[in-house]
């Protein structure tokens, strides 16, 4: 009963939708288990690009089958608008794509209340979805879940209540409410189109396990980026980390065999908050233009900036990594040298495994490898790599202590070497 997970490494946009398109092939369920349309997943198929937000990344490939799980929380507006964008690709998603009746809605409210906050003092660079205030609603027992959309008084009921509960910050902040009446004629109507979609994703992947299925378990942001382990507050508000594959998919954690951390070759982080490697000025305009680092949400710039081993020693301890996938490793070719956070200095001292909330400043301790040259995108095996790639690779390995897997040398599909079965790593 395999199950692997794939989770962001990093601050997000690692490019697991890549990988997860990539690994969907050996799989027969992809479910995505936690995020919302905060999330922008690139495929890129034969120069093809596709940004998805909630679909799983398996999508392109046909007999497969797709769950958007409990975890996650659903803007039915976004997720309509996605499923008849990849259907006029061709793709067929009937008997395909399933919605777990346990997701949270994310209501017209929730985007309004995300701007306001934004706006204000405790601003986080958020990426305006409505994600924040859907789980906060959930987590205070008064949200809106995705089977209400198919039971009129219920959905009734409780949009009534979560407007009214909101409706005194709306108006403190001068802000016109999304009329009642309004959003439940949309939600029903957009529940209607939903209707045979909607499932108890429990058994959906329980059963696939139980059948001896191969189930992958596509995680969004990062685990830098989760609400207990990640860079809190700058952090989004659900579990990214793998063990949000359990909760978010509602497996027990013993169904699942092994995890896959996806990590840029550099680092890039969107929104607020700590990034020890940052570059600014023309060295971080050149990485961001050599790795096209704009947000495939909101197409915000992408902060740029060296490898973080010391991040990547911690998303490893809090997602067990059993294997990393690098990605955009082609992004640092023509660079004279390659820099590597091994350390931090953080008052005088070297510290190197640290958090970094609460940290004040921190200096990073780099070391330095010569660069490499090249068009890597042809290379299907890292032994195709130039030697000083493959020197580089091999010292993030040993700094992080997680076997590298798949390394991936351009955005398309089979720009990847060493591709394998991760449902035979255990
Ligand atoms: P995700 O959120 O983790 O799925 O990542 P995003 O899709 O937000 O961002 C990754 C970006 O890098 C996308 O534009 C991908 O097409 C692109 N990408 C993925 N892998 C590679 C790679 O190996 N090389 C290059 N140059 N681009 C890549
Ligand atoms: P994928 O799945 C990168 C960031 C936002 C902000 C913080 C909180 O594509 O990797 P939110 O809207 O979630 O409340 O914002 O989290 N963020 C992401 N950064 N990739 C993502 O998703 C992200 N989803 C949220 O920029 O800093
Ligand atoms: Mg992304």
């Amino acid at each position: 009963m395999p199950a692997v997970v794939v989770v962001g490494a990093q601050w997000g946009d690692e490019g697991k939708g890549k990988v997860v398109d990539l690994y969907a092939r050996y799989a027969d369920l992809i479910v995505r288990y936690a995020g919302g349309a905060n999330a922008g997943h690139t495929l890129v198929v034969k120069g093809e690009k596709l940004v998805l937000h909630l679909l799983p990344s398996g999508i392109l490939h046909e007999g497969k089958r797709c769950l958007i799980a409990s975890g996650t929380v659903i803007d039915p507006a976004v997720l309509l608008e996605e499923i008849d964008a990849v259907e006029a690709r061709g793709v067929n998603t009937h008997d395909r794509v399933f919605l777990a009746d346990r997701a949270h809605v994310v209501l017209p409210l929730h985007p309004i209340l995300d701007g306001i906050r934004e706006q204000g003092t405790g601003a986080l660079g958020t990426t305006r979805r409505g994600i924040g205030p859907c789980y906060e609603d959930k987590v205070a027992r008064r949200g809106v879940r995705i089977g209400d959309l198919l039971r009129p008084e219920t959905l009734r009921a409780r949009v009534s209540a979560l407007y009214h509960h909101h409706a005194p910050f709306l108006a403190a902040a001068g802000v016109t409410a999304p009329d009642l009446e309004q959003t439940l004629s949309t939600m029903l109507r957009m529940g209607e189109r939903l209707a045979p979609r909607i499932v108890d994703g429990t058994p959906l992947v329980s059963e696939a396990l139980t059948a001896k299925q191969n189930v992958l378990l596509e995680g969004a942001q990062g685990a830098l980026l989760d609400v207990d382990h990640g860079t809190y507050p700058f952090v989004t508000s659900s579990h990214a980390a793998a063990g949000g594959a359990s909760v978010g998919a509602g497996i027990g954690p013993t169904r699942i065999d092994s995890v896959v951390g996806i990590a840029k070759a550099y680092a890039t982080r969107v929104g607020d908050g700590p990034f020890p490697t940052e570059l600014f000025g023309d060295e971080g305009d050149a990485l961001r233009t050599a790795g096209a680092e704009f947000g495939a949400t909101t197409g915000r710039p992408r902060r740029c900036g060296f490898f973080d081993a010391v991040a990547l020693r911690r998303a490893a301890q809090v997602s067990g990594l059993d294997l990393i996938a690098v990605t955009k490793l082609d992004v640092l070719s023509g660079l004279p040298r390659l820099r590597i956070c091994v350390a931090y200095e953080v008052e005088g001292e070297r510290r190197d495994a640290e958090p970094y909330d609460g940290l004040g400043d921190v200096t990073p301790i780099y070391e330095d490898l010569p660069g490499f040259e090249g068009d890597l995108s042809s290379a299907r095996r890292v032994e195709d790599l130039p030697t000083n790639a493959r020197r580089y690779l091999a010292r993030l390995e040993e700094l992080v202590g997680v076997a590298i897997g798949p390394v991936s040398v351009g955005a398309d599909r089979e720009a990847t070497a060493d591709l394998a079965d991760p449902f035979d790593l255990q």
